[in-house]
């Protein structure tokens, strides 16, 4: 009742809009701090109505309450005894402020309009994103009215869809925790993607119109974690969370619409797929599509042969790179005329999986399979930088002075280190270093591997995709091409450019990244960051799979009908 007595004397008496202090007080009191912004944020929301307001506090929340495990949060607040906050309520306020954020304000049409989303897209910008995406056989010409709000009388998107909301579902309340803290990891475009459906005008929250229903979870986070649900790490396939995503399907009353799921979207962020947090799948949404990173097999789950990736259903996204890291790679980035090694890798050696040969046949560098072996037994060559077992740092300053970064299979065929090559290097050259920076050249040794968006960009441009088991040769030939054909290098690091965008996750205005990212000159590095980028591209190859027709009634003059056109009727 109280809080805007408190906001005005915590920003007038405390100075706490000054960074700098509130860094040093949340090293006093980090609960009390989160508690004072959580409240900021919620009253800024919900009593003021300014959702950029809430939005600036809500990204200090998201900062402090970042760097802890919602469970462990929780623990901290004395589940609600000591400090009236909760992992759940901070969750619930993110999803409300970027569900705000979608044409935002108040004031009708004419005032949505002014308003970016919490993505940086404007509406002009919406009609940019589907370009000549036309799934549903759209007149060709422009669109005519810009639109971007997903509430009535706005003009309709390709394609709309739901997205089931934690706050009425408390077996998904249960798979969702911590956004703030599960963002931050290669997992991260589980909560990333979630985010950008709740802040896409795309977003309906009438299922009847519904296209699609996006079904949120973050447990290759809250897995990989540990101990959040009894008995599950990366090892073994999950029984509490399949028992979670039962429930969440059976109470659903959309569920049954159509048939094994074929509307319903889920994001599988880590190597275990579907089959590690929903052990169940095939039986519940065989025909769901998946957003997932990882098109193969994970070598722990030795009972799992066939992939949960089906290529003509499901969307391969790139791993989520943090900002912080793009800008670490990229100051540490050496000219090219300094990058003394030909090629990078450091890791452990990883036999193939079970299900290819036995791994205990496939140990060491006499095994093609064993790529990484192969790989580390050319320790010596100076012309190479492979390791094992050497510090993270090592792993980073190997990516910023070779001219290829190897990128060999591993526990599973995807891996982050592919996404990392396209941005060693990157904000280099514009921090006023002399010469040519430029990130290695990827080259994949990973034969059952597909980089997401090979519909979108031209790959082999980039990438080089060697066979696994041709790597003595591969040494020669890569010595060749820098020698002999120096244009085609230039050719493929260019090109590599071009890529990198498509690959990043840029952050929303909730986050405090955001602020990092404005700062920094991410803008240099992709220009048009707001149009091109991996949320874009899954938002198009999504377009691609929706149908007027599909899953629904219909008939002329039906009510969807005049919904579709104001004022048709
Ligand atoms: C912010 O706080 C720090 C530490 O308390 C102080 O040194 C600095 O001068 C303050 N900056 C401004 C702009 O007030
Ligand atoms: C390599 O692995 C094979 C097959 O497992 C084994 O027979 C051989 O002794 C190993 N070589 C070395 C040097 O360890
Ligand atoms: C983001 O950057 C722009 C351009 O430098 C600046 O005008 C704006 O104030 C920044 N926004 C925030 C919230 O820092
Ligand atoms: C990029 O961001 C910087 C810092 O926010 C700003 O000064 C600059 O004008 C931006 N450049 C472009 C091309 O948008």
């Amino acid at each position: 009742m109280r809080v805007e007595l408190a906001y005005e004397k915590m920003m007038a008496a405390w100075l706490l809009e000054n960074v700098t202090k509130v860094d040093e007080e949340s090293k006093v009191c980090l609960l009390g701090l989160v508690s004072m912004q959580y409240y900021f944020a919620h009253m800024l929301l919900f009593e003021i109505g300014s959702v950029e307001a809430a939005a600036d506090a809500f990204r200090m929340v998201d900062e402090h309450s970042g760097a802890l495990h919602p469970d462990l949060l929780d623990k901290a607040a004395g589940y609600g005894k000591i400090w009236p906050i909760s992992a759940d309520g901070l969750d619930s306020l993110r999803r409300a402020l970027l569900r705000a954020s979608s044409g935002g304000g108040r004031g009708g049409p004419e005032r949505r309009r002014r308003f970016k989303n919490a993505f940086g897209l404007h509406d002009e910008d919406w009609s940019k994103v589907w370009g000549s995406w036309r799934p549903r056989g759209d007149p060709l010409e422009p669109l005519s009215r810009p639109w971007g709000a997903a509430q009535s009388g706005a003009p309709k998107p390709s394609f709309r869809v739901f997205v089931y909301d934690p706050d009425s579902i408390p077996a998904l309340r249960a798979l969702t925790r911590g956004g703030s803290f599960c963002k931050h990891n290669q997992w991260g475009m589980e909560v990333a993607l979630h985010d950008w459906f709740l802040a896409c005008p795309c977003r309906t929250d009438n299922p009847e119109e519904a296209d699609f229903f996006f079904v949120p979870h973050y447990t290759s986070c809250l897995i990989n974690h540990a101990d959040t649900f009894e008995g599950c790490d990366t090892k073994q396939l999950c029984g509490p969370t399949t028992e979670l995503f039962q429930q969440v399907l059976s109470s659903s009353q959309h569920y049954r619409r159509v048939d094994g799921g074929r509307d319903h979207i889920f994001v599988w962020g880590s190597g275990m797929a579907a089959d590690g947090p929903f052990a169940t799948w095939r039986d519940w949404v065989p025909n769901a599509i998946f957003m997932m990173t990882e098109p193969e097999l994970w070598n722990p789950y030795k009972e799992v042969v066939l992939a949960s990736y089906t290529p003509y259903k499901d969307i391969l996204v790139p791993g989520r790179i943090t900002v912080d890291d793009m800008i670490g790679l990229g100051k540490m980035a050496k000219p090219v005329e300094e990058r003394s090694v030909l090629g990078h890798f450091i890791g452990w050696p990883r036999p193939p999986h079970p299900s290819v040969m036995p791994p205990e046949q496939c140990q060491n560098s006499s095994c093609p399979l064993n790529v990484r072996s192969v790989l580390l037994a050319k320790k010596g060559d100076e012309m190479l930088h492979v390791d094992v077992d050497v510090p993270y740092v090592e792993s980073f300053m190997g990516l910023t002075s070779s001219l290829f970064c190897f990128v060999p299979r591993g526990k599973s065929a995807w891996s982050s280190r592919f996404f990392q090559t396209f941005f060693a290097g990157d904000l280099a050259q514009f921090l006023a270093i002399a010469g040519d920076h430029q990130r290695c050249i990827p080259v994949l040794l990973n034969d059952r591997y597909e980089p997401p968006f090979g519909e979108i960009v031209d790959l082999p441009k980039a990438v080089i995709k060697w066979p696994m088991t041709e790597v003595d040769a591969l040494v020669d030939y890569l010595k060749q091409l820098v020698v002999e054909n120096s244009d085609r290098m230039v050719e493929l690091r260019e090109a590599g450019r071009e890529l990198r965008c498509w690959y990043a996750w840029p952050p929303s205005w909730v986050e405090w990244s955001w602020l990092e990212m404005n700062k920094s000159e991410f803008n240099k590095t992709c220009q048009d960051w707001h149009l091109k980028n991996a949320y874009v591209a899954v938002t198009r190859l999504l377009a691609t799979k929706a149908g007027r027709g599909r899953g629904r009634f219909y008939w002329p003059g039906a009510v969807s009908e005049a919904l579709e056109t104001p004022g048709a009727l």
